[in-house]
């Protein structure tokens, strides 16, 4: 990703850079980036609220032919054009002319095993004729195949393979991801894709939020032997992951043949214990009870949700959870949608994410995600839109920094070739990123 110092939104056609301070009601401020000419400016909040719930995610406080002035990373006016003069008093701004574009903040995925080796388009075929992710998983290949393939990958290699994702997800306009451990179950292959995770953070352009997930599935070397792998994760995984600071947060995958609700508590409890906050992979493909745990143990986010009960949403109401709600997996495996509609009138925050992964979702791409959800699940445009940035965010309990277009929040921002904003959801299939705006700077995407 190379950096722009000054750009329009196409620099062939307008090639002139205009470096000013600018005359903001009369008072000078002196600015580092200014996005001027934004047709459409989706703020999502103005409110500094920290998640959006019920009619609250149908309002994207939305300002027509705005502008958006920002220094050091952190965005520090927003407002009309027409109440910003601009004045050639020199200075070091650099001015990114929209074009009448629309702007939207950066989309924050906040659900991913983006780093991985192998792949496993084989199942893809196996489902296309019939077979079923559970069957393909108990014939040894899902999850177990793709934690051979990282056992044998070098930290090095394992780090390449992510930066070409990232990069990706960047172009289609996600500025914040979260990653997750889980396919080395192991010490010392859990402990190198964590410290992979959090080098990448320290090293892309990409905000990277790291997560341990241990429990993902039983390790081959144990076989039916969990409790011994569950022994292992909890005395001697979570103590040095969390001593290490290696990890935010601490997921388990809550579901029949991976980890009952007695475990998953145990775990979560246990990360807790050493400073990683719950997440929980929760009633995925059987109705088991992950939201209502999810909601006992104070987790950030119950993610999945395809079975949740009405006692599960109602919990997660209760507790205020964020459900982080995966449509690709669901298109990608077939197997059902969460109950979007449900939850969002029982008041609970919604979030969409990717859960990019090469077994239930080989996508990255948020607005695919939020057009599935559309037409799937009937969520409107801006639910998809309110839960793919400040919901997503409050998923990472990050929705304090990043998530929305607000005075003081970081300035990651995107840039959209399109009429409104209905039609990044509507127009699919497309990429319709045109510049991305991560931490103040403007990139070539
Ligand atoms: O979120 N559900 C469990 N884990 C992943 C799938 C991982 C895989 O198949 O490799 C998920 O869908
Ligand atoms: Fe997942």
């Amino acid at each position: 990703m190379q950096r722009v110092i000054i750009a329009g939104v196409s620099e062939k056609k307008h090639p002139h850079a205009f470096p000013h301070k600018f005359l903001i009601n009369n008072r000078h401020i002196d600015v580092k980036l200014a996005l001027i000419n934004i047709r459409q400016l989706v703020t999502v909040s103005s409110a500094g609220e920290r998640v959006k719930v019920g009619a609250a995610m149908r309002d994207l406080g939305i300002i027509d032919n705005a502008a958006v002035m920002i220094d050091h990373e952190v965005i520090t006016w927003i407002g009309r054009m027409k109440d910003l003069s601009m004045s050639s008093l020199g200075g070091e701004t650099e001015v990114l002319d929209c074009m009448e574009r629309v702007v939207l903040p950066g989309f924050v995925d906040a659900h991913t095993h983006l780093l991985f080796a192998g792949n496993r388009e084989d199942e893809f075929a196996e489902r296309a004729a019939g077979a079923t992710y559970q069957q393909i998983a108990a014939e040894g290949g899902g999850i177990l195949k793709t934690v051979k393939a990282v056992r044998e990958t070098t930290k090095k290699d394992l780090k390449k393979n992510a930066r070409r994702h990232l990069s990706a997800m960047m172009k289609h306009g996600t500025t914040t991801v979260e990653i997750k451990s889980g396919y080395g179950l192991d010490a010392h292959a859990e402990v190198k894709m964590l410290e992979a995770i959090n080098e990448l953070d320290n090293e892309e352009v990409m905000r990277i939020v790291p997560t341990f997930l241990g429990a993902h599935a039983v390790p081959p070397e144990y076989g039916d032997r969990k409790a011994e792998y569950v022994n292992e994760v909890m005395n001697r995984l979570i103590p040095y992951i969390g001593s290490k600071k290696l990890a935010a947060f601490c997921d388990v995958f809550c579901e029949r043949s991976y980890f009952e609700l007695e475990e998953s508590r145990s775990i979560l409890m246990q990360g807790k214990q050493f400073g990683m906050l719950p997440k929980i992979h929760a009633d995925e493909l059987t109705p088991l009870g992950g939201a209502e745990l999810a909601a006992e143990v104070g987790a950030v986010s119950a993610d999945h949700l395809e079975h949740i009960s009405e006692n599960g949403i109602a919990a997660l109401a209760r507790s205020g959870t964020v459900a982080v709600l995966l449509p690709g997996v669901s298109f990608f495996l077939n197997h059902g949608y969460a109950p979007a509609r449900a939850l969002i009138e029982a008041g609970v925050p919604v979030a969409l994410a990717s859960d990019f992964n090469p077994g239930s979702c080989m996508s990255y791409t948020i607005p695919l995600m939020m057009t599935i959800a559309c037409t799937q699940m009937h969520m409107t445009p801006e639910e998809t839109i309110a839960a793919s940035t400040l919901n997503a965010a409050a998923a990472l309990n990050l929705s304090h920094e990043i998530g929305s277009i607000e005075v003081g929040k970081k300035a990651d921002l995107i840039v959209l070739d399109v009429p409104n904003y209905k039609y990044i959801p509507y127009h699919f299939g497309e990429n319709h990123v045109e510049k991305v705006v991560k931490d103040g700077v403007v990139l070539e995407v």
